[in-house]
């Protein structure tokens, strides 16, 4: 209740009484606050590379389009994976933030009370190198209040939720190595070169490969899985040739399938006759490639799965595996050549950026024949080839006899001869009597 005096021109004076009315809890249309929201989380993408990206901003703008709002706050709830670092305000000033708690941040938009239709600038910057990404979203959930009522109406703009996908973003590359790189088998070969299992009699050639996984991130990698394929027949049909030893995954991190092969000491029986020995002697210059790549190849598929690998690091997998030459000797190549073949593949929470590195990778091997015939098949051949040479010469007399090379016709001959002499002759006479 406010009373005037006013002293008017003539002395007269009047008082005028003006009344007021302050609203506790005012609704009516032009003393409620409204206070709206908007704002964006600032990055470059589309989604936050885990480890790649440092820190994220939110920029937010707050305006109030009612009256005068008194004790306005943004309030902040987040992951305890990220971390505030600190906040900017433009020219407007009147802001201040401070951090409840570690997943909490109140921010106070021009104490003691935000005008009527201002409007304030702000963003807050999160450190985000922390976060595991066991969650699949980054979420900020962001609310506005204030001290004055508001309309139930306008409330739906007082809250944000900002949220970004989470990546695991991976540059993985595979390398790896076999040892030994070729072999020699073959019956001149000293058997001592060769494995030996316990009451088997085959001759094994030992045959070690090592793979390794490198995670060159920038996001550490859940975890992913090698699969390492090997020829293991010669033919569709033929027996296993390898027989794995061993796997194992450096420092345990990861485990491979165990594959047995139930007979690792096949001997193929079939095809035992000294004419096949020989063919294969004299065939025994190719070169085959067992490549899985190739379709119709019988492989031997290792699967091993690999944990969680931070950036930068490294893991490798030792196969230790025995070849049966036994079933080699009844190749006919010279040369087998074994490609095989290892790929890794990433856990569905991991994407690959691609820059080039190899995400399979192939080991070859060869298998050499020694080449040197065996004592009786070296007898074989010469018996044969006399034989072969014998036939084609006794061949060769008959077809010529049959033709009468050997018949000569010697009087035939003369008395042809002969006639043609005469005939000569009496041609001379006969120009000489004239
Ligand atoms: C994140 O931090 C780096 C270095 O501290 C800075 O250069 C960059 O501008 C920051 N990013 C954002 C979005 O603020
Ligand atoms: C984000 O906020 C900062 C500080 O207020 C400002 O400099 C920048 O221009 C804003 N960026 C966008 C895209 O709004
Ligand atoms: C935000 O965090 C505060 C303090 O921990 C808590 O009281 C409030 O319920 C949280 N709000 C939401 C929406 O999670
Ligand atoms: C993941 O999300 C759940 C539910 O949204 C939440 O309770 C948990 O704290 C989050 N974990 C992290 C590490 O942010
Ligand atoms: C394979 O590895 C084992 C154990 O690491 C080793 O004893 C053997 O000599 C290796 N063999 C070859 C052919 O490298
Ligand atoms: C490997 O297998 C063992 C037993 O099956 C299991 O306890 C372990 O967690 C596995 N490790 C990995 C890295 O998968």
């Amino acid at each position: 209740l406010v009373s005037l005096f006013s002293r008017f021109p003539g002395g007269t004076s009047v008082l005028i009484w003006l009344l007021t009315w302050f609203e506790k809890n005012c609704l009516s249309e032009d003393c409620a606050a409204d206070l709206r929201l908007h704002g964006k989380l600032l990055l470059s993408g589309s989604h936050l590379a885990l480890g790649g990206v440092r820190n994220v901003s939110l920029n937010l703008t707050i305006s109030n389009a009612g009256d005068d709002a008194y004790d306005t706050n943004i309030y902040f709830n987040f992951s305890r994976e990220v971390h505030y670092i600190n906040f900017l305000q433009r020219e407007e000033k009147g802001i201040s933030c401070m951090l409840v708690e570690l997943d909490f941040l109140k921010c106070s938009i021009g104490f003691p009370f935000m005008r009527a239709q201002t409007k304030y600038h702000l963003s807050v910057l999160f450190d985000t190198s922390r976060l595991s990404g066991e969650n699949e979203t980054l979420l900020f959930l962001v609310h506005a209040r204030s001290a004055n009522p508001e309309h139930d109406s306008t409330l739906h703009d007082n809250t944000l939720e900002l949220s970004i996908p989470l990546v695991h973003e991976v540059d993985t590359a595979i390398t790896g190595v076999v040892s030994p790189t070729s072999f020699v088998y073959g019956n001149s070969v000293d058997r001592s070169r060769f494995v030996q299992l316990d009451d088997m009699e085959c001759s094994f050639q030992p045959l070690n490969f090592t793979f390794q996984v490198i995670n060159n991130g920038p996001s550490r990698l859940p975890g992913s899985t090698v699969d390492i394929r090997i020829p293991n027949r010669l033919a569709g049909n033929g027996a296993d040739m390898f027989h794995i030893i061993d796997t194992q995954v450096s420092e345990g991190r990861g485990n491979c399938t165990r594959h047995r092969n139930p007979k690792p000491c096949t001997i193929p029986q079939d095809k035992e006759s000294i004419f096949h020995t020989i063919f294969a002697f004299f065939t025994k210059s190719g070169r085959k490639v067992l490549d899985c790549d190739r379709p119709g190849r019988a492989c031997l598929t290792i699967s091993c799965s690999l944990s969680s690998q931070a950036k930068e690091e490294a893991t490798s997998i030792d196969v230790r595996m025995l070849l049966n030459t036994e079933i080699l000797q009844r190749d006919s190549s010279s040369v087998i050549q074994f490609v095989t073949r290892g790929h890794v593949q990433l856990d569905d929470r991991a994407v690959e950026v691609s820059t080039g590195l190899p995400e399979e990778i192939s080991l070859v091997f060869e298998a050499l024949h020694s080449q040197e015939p065996r004592g009786y098949v070296v007898g074989w051949i010469i018996a044969i080839s006399l034989l072969v040479g014998i036939l084609i010469f006794l061949l060769l007399a008959v077809l010529l006899w049959k033709m009468g090379f050997f018949r000569r016709h010697y009087r035939e001959i003369i008395e042809a001869e002969k006639n043609r002499k005469d005939s000569d002759e009496s041609w001379d006479w006969v120009q000489k009597s004239q």
